[in-house]
Parts: structure tokens; sequence; C-alpha cells
């Protein structure tokens, strides 16, 4: 260890990438498609993936009818560059994210409250905040307008099910067969990646040092965001999430935000969950509701939310929960400080603490993560 070549790296420090993280960064590597949802059965059915695409776009199931899924998720990045807008009656108190790569997300809303994507979509159809619709307009504006591809793909019309609850689901069934047809884009990052991967093991070829990596144009980019800046502590995988919750203690402009506590007891109490009755296989769904208690970060669920995927993450500003870091630089300079001193819930992240990254180490960091832009 600390042997240098020629080309060199300080001779106190570790070359990198070390084998450990290698293995980290071959685990960010691109999956162009999302992982197998058995909790809905028409999860790959094209006439779904159709009909929820027009379901995405149609205002009419909303009270004010003038909102739909795409006014707060418009294409291409399905994401809006504020952090929300108002939707039928009041705004939703969080940042909206882009949906472009959801369907590879393992819980959606920041708090996790949700554990399918087809489940997703009857929360902001009902709720005032979004959309404001109620179960019977779904019902007779399915049957009305969409009456002939709904039984195609679900077998019975609207209304003529005994259950609506059951056609709120199929209405989640069809935006979720959509949303995992969203084309996934190579990004730059993906490039830099295998340049990258393939010159440490050039490198590890050679005996050691820095010769091949360090010659890479964003060599100090991802060498601060798996060593110094610690960034691949959480974001890890092709999404750059480790698809877990954690507190970094982030300021909350209103009342605190209980995040995971929350988005817990929601999920476990409501009806649409994976394991629950319109799940089309509970007993996977139910796995999967069983183990939060052992997926939760040492810090606890109180204060804790979901870390964002990184894909397109310049394009979608601004950032966190509740969008309060307005741009890149802000998020950096978040880290670098290691958390904000006050005005979080609950207990930081053991990893949040000050970075101490120069200027140099900063914009490369930036530069990174601007390469991750794929539209
Ligand atoms: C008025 C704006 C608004 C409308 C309308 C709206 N959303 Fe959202 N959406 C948001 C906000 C804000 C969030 C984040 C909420 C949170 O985490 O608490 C969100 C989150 C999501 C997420 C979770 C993403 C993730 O990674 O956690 C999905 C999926 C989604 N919306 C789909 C939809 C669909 C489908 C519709 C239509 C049925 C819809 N949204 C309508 C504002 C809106
Ligand atoms: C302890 C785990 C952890 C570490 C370490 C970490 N993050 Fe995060 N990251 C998260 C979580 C959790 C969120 C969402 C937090 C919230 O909104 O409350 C997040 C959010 C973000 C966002 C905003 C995403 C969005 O769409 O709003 C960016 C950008 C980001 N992190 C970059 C970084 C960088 C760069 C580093 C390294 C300097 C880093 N993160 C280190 C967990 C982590």
């Amino acid at each position: 260890l600390g042997l240098c070549g020629p080309l060199g790296c300080s001779c106190n420090e570790a070359p990198f990438p070390s084998d450990a993280e290698l293995e980290l960064l071959r685990e960010l590597q691109f999956s162009p498609t999302p992982p197998p949802d058995s909790t809905n059965r028409h999860a790959d059915d094209a006439a779904a993936a159709a009909l929820g695409d027009m379901l995405f776009g149609d205002a009419s199931f909303s009270s004010c009818g003038t909102i739909s899924c795409a006014s707060c998720h418009p294409p291409p990045l399905y994401a809006l560059t504020v952090a929300t807008r108002p939707g039928c009656r009041g705004t939703p108190g969080r940042n909206a994210p882009s949906l472009t790569t959801v369907a590879f997300r393992r819980w959606l809303y920041w708090d996790g409250r949700k554990d399918t994507l087809w489940s997703h979509p009857i929360l902001p159809l009902t709720r005032a905040t979004e959309m404001d619709g109620d179960v019977q307009n779904a019902v007779t504006t399915l049957q009305s307008r969409y009456g002939a591809e709904y039984l195609a793909v679900f077998g019975s019309m609207p209304a003529s099910d005994p259950d609506p609850q059951r056609v709120l689901s199929n209405f989640g069934k069809a935006i979720a067969a959509y949303l995992r047809t969203l084309p996934q884009a190579v990004a730059t990052f993906d490039s830099r990646l295998s340049e990258l991967i393939s010159a440490a093991e050039q490198d590890i070829a050679a005996g050691g040092g820095e010769n091949h990596v360090r010659a890479l144009p964003d060599y100090l980019g991802f060498k601060v965001f798996v060593r110094k800046g610690r960034c691949i502590a959480c974001h890890k995988g092709p999404q750059l999430s480790d698809q877990l919750f954690h507190n970094l203690g982030i300021k909350e402009p209103d009342a605190p935000d209980r995040g995971r506590a929350e988005g817990i007891e929601e999920l476990m109490k409501d009806p649409f969950n994976g394991g629950g009755v319109y799940s089309d296989d509970p007993d996977t769904g139910r796995i999967k509701l069983d183990r939060i208690p052992t997926d939760l970060p040492d810090e606890g669920a109180e204060g804790a939310f979901k870390t964002g995927s990184l894909r397109n993450v310049a394009l979608t500003p601004p950032y966190m929960h509740n969008g309060t870091l307005m741009t890149l630089d802000d998020v950096i300079d978040f880290y670098d400080r290691g958390g904000d001193p006050s005005g979080f819930l609950g207990m930081r992240a053991a990893t949040i603490i000050p970075l101490k990254l120069s200027a140099d180490e900063k914009a490369a960091l930036k530069t990174l993560l601007q390469t991750l832009d794929a539209q």
C-alpha cells in the first residue's frame, strides 16, 4: 500500500481505487431494465401501459378538472424545476421527484409510504393537495372514456366491478405499467465509469499505482465520490441509491417532518400495500413489509428520508425531500459542512460529518454529478 507510480499519488494514501472501492464502482454500472414486480400482474403488459399513458395525462379525474399526474410530472423528465406546484386544494408539502427512473425504486415517496409502484397513483388521485378525486368519479370516468381499453386489460367493465377499490388499484396498475416503459438512457457517467474500471484493472495488472486511472477526466470526481466524500456509502448501485432511508439533518422551514417513521405507519395500515388483497402476489409483498425493521438505519426512522437517485440530478433541482437546497453547489456545501447544525428531528446518520473538501474536489464532484444527465 502507498507505493506510488511515476505519475504519483500522495505517498501517504493508498492508490485509488482499492479492491473494495473497485467493487463498489462495478455495482454502479447501468441497468436498462427495472426489476420485475409480481405484485402487479399487468406490470409488463403493453395494453396496460398504453392505457396508463392516457390516464397519466387526463385531468378529468381531478375534482377541479385541471390537474393530472403530468401537471406535476411533465415529460421529458417527469419533473418540475420547482419543488412542487398547487394541486386542486392546496399544495403537496414536499419536493416532487423526477419519475424517469421510478420503476427502479424500491420505495415510493420520500418517506416510503408506498411499497409498490401500482399502489402509488391512488394517493395523488384522491388526496386534496394533488387531484382531490373521488372514487365514484374515477369509476365513472374510466367507464365512459376508457371502458373498452379497461375491459381488454382487466377483463370486466369498471362500473360492473362490485368493489370500487379494486378499480382504483387497476387505475394504479395501468399507470405503473406505463411508468415502467419510460426509456432508460445511458449517461456520460456510464461510459466514464467503464473507462475507470478498465483503467483500474490495468493498474492492478501492472502491480498497483494509479498510472492509468489518473489520466482519466473524472478521476478526481470519482475518487471524492467514493473516498473522501463517502457519497457511495448511500448512493450505491445502478440508481446511485441504496434504496434505504437516512436522517441527514436537513433543516425544515416549517414543522419537523417525521419522514420514514410516519411512512411506515401509513404503509402498514394501507389497504393497497403489497401484502394486501389488491396485490397480485401478497406473499412476496409481505416479505418486503416484514423486512422493514431490519432495513432501518442505525439512527432510526424518525426524520429519515429515502436516498435520492442521482440519475439526471443536475437537471432536476431543487434538492432534498423539502426542496430547500437549490443547486448542486448547495448540496455539496451541505455535505461538506457535515449537515445542518439544527432544525432536524431524531439523530443524524453517523456518516454525515464535515468532509473538508478542497475547491478542486468540490468542483470535480459537481462535474461528475453533471455527467449523470441522460436526456
Ligand atoms: C400537485 C402536484 C402533483 C400531482 C398532481 C401528482 N404528483 Fe406525484 N408527486 C408530487 C410530489 C410533491 C411528490 C413527492 C411527495 C412525497 O414524497 O411526499 C410526488 C411523488 C410521486 C411519486 C414517487 C416518486 C418517488 O421516487 O418517491 C410517484 C410515483 C408519483 N408522484 C406519481 C404520480 C402520479 C401517477 C400522479 C397522478 C395520479 C401524480 N404523481 C400526481 C406531486 C404531484
Ligand atoms: C448517509 C447516507 C448518505 C450519504 C453519505 C450521502 N447521501 Fe446524498 N442523500 C441521502 C439521502 C437520505 C438523501 C435524501 C435526503 C432528504 O431529502 O432528506 C440524499 C439526497 C442527495 C441529493 C439530492 C437528490 C434529490 O433528487 O433531491 C444529492 C444531489 C446527493 N444526495 C448527493 C450526495 C453527495 C454528492 C454525497 C457525498 C458528498 C452524498 N449525497 C452523501 C443519503 C446520503
